[in-house]
């Protein structure tokens, strides 16, 4: 039972052995504090659960979604909507939207849709696994983008070499940026959209984290910039902003031509979405926004939190203005250790669970990724225990 050669050359899928680690803390008593996943702790509003379940009654929602059924039209005219209010965007719904059984999906598939296996894809290193998994399931060639303190965690467009700038056909940015939490400025857009729109580029953004974002920072879109449209598509997801994880709906929106071989590859693998789900994402992004400024400050209170803590015991760390991360150095008294050594240890020792940098891709390296998805009194705890084992 040989597995492709394509999978063979992705590694483990980073929260597969960080589960071993668990499982093996639990077994030895530990409890345990998982700062691990990005996977939000909060429950999905009820306005829109309640929408899920009124839905879900209704015989006629069960059968597979077509583009042309009412319930898609009105999503997509539901997602054109909130662009509008959020950005100052105009989008076709018809052409410009497409929803997504979450974004995680829609951005393995862009891959598959225009990837050959001369085909080039841009990528920072680290970034979202996705991000380059995608490109090597796809079979297409990844070329890293090291990103870093040094050049503010941006990709440096103007260093890629002429050879491979010939061959690429892609590029994927994500801002703000999981794990390493940077944000871009509109003027990075617009010069990323240059970029591409001169080289003949398909520009990637993922937005995951637009909502969730602190100190009255505001994330644009790549869409805002000029011409973007001739070459770009930004990914969302109601994952983070609404508390819809396990729900899986996203939506992507952008350049026409490159949503039609999107929904064309999707099309031959899934049947869209649940109706009831598509129902509940109308209520999400038309009804009442407050459920995102309260899920916004409590992580905004855990990221203050965190910091505090962590600058008390003599680890510094830089406040985010984005995301719901820290990224974070490893201490100096375990320097000598990888990423994965010293959250295997922190997992063992102190049953707090951290990822390590380089399931982000090798140049994350040096780095842990604290996922605020525990309450205030965890992250006391986990702080107090992370003490401890720089004490030892
Ligand atoms: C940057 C980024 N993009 C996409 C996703 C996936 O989101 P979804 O749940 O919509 O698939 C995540 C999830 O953590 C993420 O961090």
């Amino acid at each position: 039972m040989n597995e492709a050669n394509r999978m063979k050359k992705l590694p483990m899928y980073l929260f597969t052995i960080i589960d071993d680690l668990k499982k093996q803390a639990i077994a030895k008593g530990l409890d345990i504090i998982d700062l691990g996943m990005g996977n939000p702790d909060q429950p999905t509003p009820k306005h829109i659960v309640d929408e899920l379940c009124q839905r879900a009654k209704e015989s006629e929602n069960h059968r597979y979604s077509r583009s042309i059924d009412k319930v898609e039209c009105e999503l997509r005219a539901a997602i054109a909507e909130w662009y509008k209010k959020k950005f100052n965007v105009d989008l076709d719904p018809e052409k410009e939207v497409l929803p997504l059984i979450g974004s995680k999906e829609g951005i393995a598939h862009i891959s598959l849709a225009f990837l050959n296996s001369d085909d080039i894809a841009l990528v920072p290193n680290p970034a979202y696994p996705v991000h380059f998994n995608g490109v090597l399931i796809a079979g297409g060639i990844l070329h890293n983008l090291p990103i870093n303190e040094t050049n503010n965690f941006l990709p440096d467009l103007d260093s890629i070499p002429e050879n491979i700038l010939k061959k690429t056909k892609m590029i994927f940015i994500s801002y703000p940026n999981n794990p390493t939490c940077a944000v871009a400025t509109e003027e990075f857009f617009e010069k990323a959209v240059k970029f591409c729109n001169t080289h003949g580029i398909i520009l990637v953004h993922d937005l995951a984290y637009s909502d969730i974002v602190f100190d009255g920072y505001k994330a644009p879109s790549v869409l805002q910039s000029p011409c973007a449209r001739k070459t770009a598509v930004e990914f969302h997801s109601l994952s983070k902003s609404y508390n819809m994880a396990g729900w899986r709906i996203g939506f992507v929106v952008g350049n026409e031509r490159i949503l039609r071989s999107l929904a064309k590859t999707k099309g031959y693998i899934d049947f869209g979405l649940f109706k009831p789900i598509q129902y509940a994402a109308i209520k999400a992004l038309t009804g009442p926004q407050n459920c995102v400024d309260d899920t916004v400050k409590m992580y905004e209170k855990r990221r203050n939190v965190m910091v505090k803590i962590l600058q008390e015991i003599g680890w510094c760390v830089p406040k985010p203005k984005a995301t719901f991360y820290l990224w974070a150095r490893i201490p100096d008294k375990y320097s000598a250790l990888t990423s994965m050594e010293f959250v295997s240890l922190l997992i063992s020792e102190a049953g707090v669970v951290l990822s390590p940098g380089t399931g982000f891709g090798d140049f994350g390296e040096g780095f842990v990724r604290f996922a605020l998805v525990e309450n205030e009194d965890k992250l006391i705890e986990a702080g107090r225990r992370i003490k401890k084992l720089l004490e030892m």
